[in-house]
């Protein structure tokens, strides 16, 4: 099925490790043209590498601090200036660490908040101007299913997912009128295949930290489809979502891609 998405201009944020890349070679895939905003431009460039391979039109990394407004406002206008403008936003960077909400402290809640939501608010912001301007474009975020479900040791994670997911059904009410689209993809556990495929400043870089193989294990056994999430997985949703020519009509949604870890009716 053609997706329409070859020729687009598409910004996948944190598009160098685990689902952030499997999104990015996705996108390569169906020829669009892959920005990949990344913290670490060298895991960001092997990516840029390999899309190029899969035929991604102009693929690219731009080192950005999604964190940091002035950062995300100068990568936005650099694709403007190479490609005429942003079809597609996709919003991946994320960050964790599994804890019980009586271990953290407040430097956590602020990282926490920091790279979930100011990544969120900062690039979505910065490319409504050039979307709006053009008359279209799709957003999509990843949130997570510990937004959907109380999910022990993401206390803080999980309620900031929640606002995300709360933001973009506003901004899809809000920017509809102009021909964009805002959705959100909750991931359940998704575990990268090999250590290339994580940065440096992945939450993966020490797999044991988040899951061990024990506890993966007992995760698969109590999902219905019995199996732990792949990247590739979860980059099939984003790219239909993303695509005008098979989610053209579907706005304001939040979809888990979790091997029916959240059924939410
Ligand atoms: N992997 C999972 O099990 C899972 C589950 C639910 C939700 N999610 C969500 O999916 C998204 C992707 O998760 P992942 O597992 O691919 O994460 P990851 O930690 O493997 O990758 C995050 C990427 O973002 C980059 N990054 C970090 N800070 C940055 C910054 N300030 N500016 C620019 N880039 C920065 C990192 O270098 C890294 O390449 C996140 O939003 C995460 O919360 C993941």
């Amino acid at each position: 099925m053609d997706l329409g998405l070859s020729g687009k201009s598409v910004i996948v944020t944190g598009g160098g490790s685990n689902i952030g890349r499997a999104i990015a070679l996705g996108f390569a895939r169906e020829g669009a043209n892959v920005t990949v905003a990344e913290l670490d431009a060298r895991q960001g460039e092997a990516v840029v590498q390999e899309a190029q391979k899969l035929g991604s039109g102009k693929a690219a990394v731009v080192a950005t601090d999604v964190t940091d407004f002035a950062q995300v406002q100068k990568l936005v206008d650099t694709v403007v200036a190479q490609h005429g403008g942003v079809d597609v936003l996709v919003n991946s960077v994320g960050w964790d660490q599994l804890m019980y909400f009586t271990q953290t402290t407040p430097e956590f809640w602020e990282k926490i908040v920091r790279l979930n939501y100011f990544s969120v608010l900062n690039c979505t912001r910065a490319v409504l101007d050039p979307m709006i301007k053009a008359g279209h474009g799709a957003i999509v975020s990843l949130s997570s299913d510990a937004s959907r479900q109380g999910e022990p040791r993401e206390a803080v994670y999980g309620g900031i997912k929640a606002g995300i997911n709360a933001f973009m059904k506003t901004i899809a009410r809000e920017n509809g009128r102009y021909g964009i689209r805002c959705n959100a993809v909750c991931p359940g556990v998704t575990v990268p295949t090999d250590k290339a495929e994580v940065g440096a400043h992945s939450m993966w870089v020490r797999k044991e930290s988040m899951f061990t193989d024990e506890q993966l294990e007992k995760v698969a056994k109590a999902l219905p489809l019995r199996r732990i999430g792949r990247p590739q997985d979860v980059a099939n949703a984003v790219l239909f979502l993303a695509s005008d020519a098979v989610a053209g009509y579907i706005t304001g949604q939040v979809l888990s891609v979790s091997g029916g870890y959240s059924m939410i009716g």
